[in-house]
């Protein structure tokens, strides 16, 4: 099964780049209806823990990137910062914003009908520090190296074997190295055979399984929880059509071995 996000479609590449761009211009539209909150998910991302205090390795990894605002994002705090991400249409326009700073994105308003908006990286974001690899996250370059911060950030639920990039977290970690991840917990077909499902299912004798225990389970061996907390994000589909989401974030710190 494909991932649909490997798929040509500029759709895609518009409904991310308003969540990871968008937000000047989104945010004032509907705030009658619509907290500004809603479309802030990068900056909130980041901001709920000092992800580069506690490694003294300043490379950062983002899985999934998409369109790269995490991956910039990022720059502000880690010396060098890969993206990786399936979708060449997101790749593109990361090296595109890597290249020039901005680029132009449309936020579709009704069928054939687009506006126009600018996404921008700020100056103050040292753009040279990031790279974008158009890959796999199941079959990593053997060479990436150790991270001092990992994000997963809605990755996990649109992959087809979410459980083998869970595995690899804490190998990509230095000791006390950071992993964000964040996730809808969204378990569908369209995206991960039920066999490989993380959570949304029943055990034989009937115990109720979710993600996030499986994330907790999977983890807890090498790393610990610093905290968990709940960040909204907004797909505007339409000019009246949007979506909201509540991604379940867990911050994690990898321990140091003890010998
Ligand atoms: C829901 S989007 C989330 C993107 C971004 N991290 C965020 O939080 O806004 C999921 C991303 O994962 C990418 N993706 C899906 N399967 C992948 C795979 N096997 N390897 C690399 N990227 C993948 C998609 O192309 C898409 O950009």
């Amino acid at each position: 099964m494909e991932s649909i996000y490997a798929k040509k479609d500029s759709g895609w590449v518009n409904h991310y780049a308003g969540i990871h761009y968008g937000a000047r211009f989104l945010q004032t539209k509907w705030n009658k209806f619509v907290p500004a909150e809603n479309f802030k998910f990068v900056e909130n991302l980041l901001s709920i823990a000092s992800v580069d205090q506690a490694c003294s390795n300043k490379r950062a990894l983002d899985l999934g990137c998409c369109v790269g605002g995490v991956t910039f994002n990022l720059a502000a705090k880690f010396d060098e910062v890969i993206g990786i991400d399936i979708n060449k249409d997101f790749i593109e326009l990361c090296d595109e914003l890597k290249k020039n700073g901005k680029a132009t994105i449309y936020s579709c308003e009704e069928g054939d009908l687009e506006t126009e908006m600018m996404a921008e990286i700020p100056d103050s974001i040292d753009r040279g520090r990031c790279s974008f690899i158009l890959g796999d996250v199941l079959a990593l370059p053997s060479d990436i190296g150790t991270f001092g911060c990992l994000v997963v950030s809605n990755l996990l639920h649109c992959i087809k074997n979410p459980i083998t990039v869970l595995k690899t977290i804490p190998s990509l970690l230095d000791d006390n190295g950071i992993c964000v991840i964040a996730s809808p917990h969204y378990s569908s077909e369209n995206f991960t055979p039920k066999e490989n499902w993380i959570g949304g299912y029943f055990t034989q004798d009937g115990k109720t399984v979710t993600s996030s225990q499986t994330i907790k389970k999977v983890l807890s061996d090498e790393m610990e929880v610093i905290c968990t907390v709940d960040i909204p994000f907004t797909l505007q589909y339409r000019g009246r059509v949007c979506e909201l989401a509540v991604a379940e974030v867990q911050v994690w710190k990898k321990l140091p071995k003890v010998i």
